[in-house]
This record gives C-alpha cells, sequence and structure tokens, in this order.
C-alpha cells in the first residue's frame, strides 16, 4: 500500500515537515511565542539535513530570507488549529485524526478530553523518524496516540479502521500544511473520503492557500530560502491548482468559517502584513461542523 510514499525526513516533501518543525523551535524560543513544542528542536537536531535549519531567533538574520517570519506564520497557524482542538474536545469530540501529521507534537502537548485517541497520518518514514526521536526524549502522550502509514492519495480510509478508527463517533480532522503538496484530484478525494466518515458532531479544520500557485511560486526569496537552508515547500506544490475546500464542504452540507491567517494573527498581536511571503498572505484558515441534515 505505501509503495508510493517512501520518501523520509530530509527528502521529497518529507523535509517540508522539519522545516515547520524547525519553525515551531524557533517561535518556542521566542518571548512572545505562539506555540511550545519541546519536541520541536530535538527533530531538527536528530535528522541531519544536509544544510541545518535554524531553530532560534536571530537577531541578525538577513532580512531577503524570510525564516523569521515562516516561523511567525507557523506559530499562527499552530495556535489557531490548537484552539480548534480545545474547541472540539471542549464539545465532547475524543476522536481526533491529523492528515499529514509530520513532526506535529498535538498528542503530547495539548490537554485532551480523557478517552482521546488522536490518528496521525503520514508517510511511513516520516513517522518511524517521529516515534524514534520522540522515545529517546521519553516523550509521554496525552491521549491514546495511534500512527497510521500511509500514502494521502490512496486508500487511507481502509488502514484507518484497520488502526481502530470508529465511523460511528464524531471526529475532529486537520489538515495542516498539507492541501497545497496535493493535486486537485486527490484533493477531493480526501474531502469526499473524511466526509463519508464524518459521524454526526464531526469537525474540520483545514489549511487553504487560495491564491494563484504558479505566480506565489515565482516569490524570489523562496529560492533564497532553499539555497540557503535547503527548504522550498513552493518547488513541490503542483501548479495547476484551483481547488476550493469551502466550497465544497458548503455544498455538503457542512457550516464553514473561513478567516484569513494574517486577520488571525492581528487578533494574536503578531501582524504578518508585509512581511511575509505571499503564499502565507493568502492563507485561509478554515473550520467547519457537521451539518444537521
Ligand atoms: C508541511 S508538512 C506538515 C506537517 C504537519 N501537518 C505540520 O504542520 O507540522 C507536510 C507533510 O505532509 C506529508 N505528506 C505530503 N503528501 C503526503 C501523502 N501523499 N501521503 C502522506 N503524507 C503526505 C509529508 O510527509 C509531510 O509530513
Amino acid at each position: 500500500m505505501n509503495q508510493h510514499a517512501q520518501w523520509d525526513i530530509i527528502t521529497g516533501v518529507g523535509i517540508t515537515a522539519l522545516g515547520v518543525a524547525a519553525a515551531r523551535a524557533l517561535e518556542t524560543h521566542r518571548q512572545e511565542g505562539l506555540v511550545t513544542d519541546p519536541y520541536a528542536e530535538a527533530f531538527v537536531r536528530a535528522a541531519g539535513a544536509p544544510v541545518p535549519m535554524p531553530t532560534r531567533p536571530d537577531a541578525n538574520e538577513d532580512p531577503e530570507i524570510p525564516w523569521g517570519r515562516m516561523a511567525t506564520y507557523i506559530g499562527v497557524r499552530s495556535r489557531f488549529f490548537d484552539e480548534f482542538f480545545a474547541d472540539a474536545s471542549a464539545a465532547g469530540v475524543d476522536q481526533v485524526v491529523l492528515f499529514a501529521a509530520g513532526l506535529d507534537t498535538r498528542a503530547f502537548r495539548l490537554d485532551w478530553r480523557p478517552g482521546t485517541t488522536v490518528y496521525e497520518l503520514d508517510a511511513p518514514k516520516v513517522l518511524q523518524f517521529k516515534d524514534q526521536v520522540l522515545t529517546e526524549q521519553g516523550a509521554q502522550t496525552r491521549c491514546h496516540r495511534r500512527t497510521v502509514a500511509v500514502d494521502l492519495r490512496e486508500d487511507w480510509p481502509a488502514a484507518l479502521r484497520q488502526s481502530g478508527f470508529d465511523v460511528r463517533c464524531p471526529t475532529a480532522w486537520l489538515a495542516e500544511g498539507l492541501l497545497p503538496f496535493l493535486p486537485d484530484d486527490a484533493k477531493d478525494s480526501l474531502f469526499t473520503r473524511m466526509h463519508e466518515l464524518s459521524a454526526a458532531g464531526s469537525q474540520i479544520a483545514v489549511e487553504h492557500i487560495d491564491g494563484d500557485f504558479a505566480a506565489l511560486r515565482r516569490d524570489p526569496r523562496f529560492q533564497k530560502l532553499r539555497d540557503r537552508f535547503g527548504f522550498d515547500p513552493s518547488a513541490l506544490w503542483p501548479a495547476n491548482q484551483h481547488y476550493d475546500p469551502v466550497g465544497w464542504l458548503a455544498d455538503h452540507g457542512w457550516v464553514v468559517s473561513a478567516v484569513r491567517a494574517t486577520v488571525v494573527a492581528q487578533q494574536y498581536q503578531r501582524p504578518l502584513d508585509n512581511m511575509i511571503l505571499e503564499p502565507m498572505g493568502s492563507s485561509l484558515l478554515i473550520t467547519a461542523q457537521a451539518g444537521a441534515g
């Protein structure tokens, strides 16, 4: 089943998970940090990427290279989705699915309602690396945690159900840092399957970049990011993307709310305007509740 998701933590789309962990580490070390991730830096150290990624704020950062700014964006989106899970937990949802979990440590750092099970879906080698580092760190989960090695372009529901997912229970789903890497047909199939597996009371959270991808990829700062830190997410985005998750969810009976990450950043008093890469300015943070029907 996993023949097509063979990247590890420093190759292909796997290295984007490491980049996000580095950004979370940096945000963790900021005084005004929006997220505290005690394992993020350990992941970056253990990975031994060919070009080391910064995990601490650098007062002398080259203003042309948006690493610290990217960390602010990652802090904003992490906090926003942390709050989504706090609300879902308070509403009684105790089944959670993290698509493309990467090096997300929410299972270890959030307060979940008792009995919660968190399913982490990602490529096998990414999950292996993650478990190895978390074991070395002596990390303790705050929920039942199950990793599910899949290719999200394939039949992931079968693997999820085999891991214990209960289709009768409401689920809180998250797709964070995933959609830009999937072609539109794979996004459509992901949403269809998630919808089919959603019992009444389910909730969905999604990060969506709703810009012109061909244009977004031309931002010259991506090239600088790659040259300096060996990390350029834009190179992995299919150019021809027009998927509309807000429309899809509304058409399928979900009650949807979408807010610009820049607006959320203002609310957190960490403004992003004029200081980030274009794709982050085009980022929509979406939440949806299953409709009554
Ligand atoms: C940018 S990282 C985001 C990780 C995590 N959600 C976070 O925000 O920290 C993207 C992740 O998507 C995973 N991914 C991308 N395409 C995938 C696919 N087809 N199947 C499984 N995982 C995939 C990668 O392995 C990587 O861990």
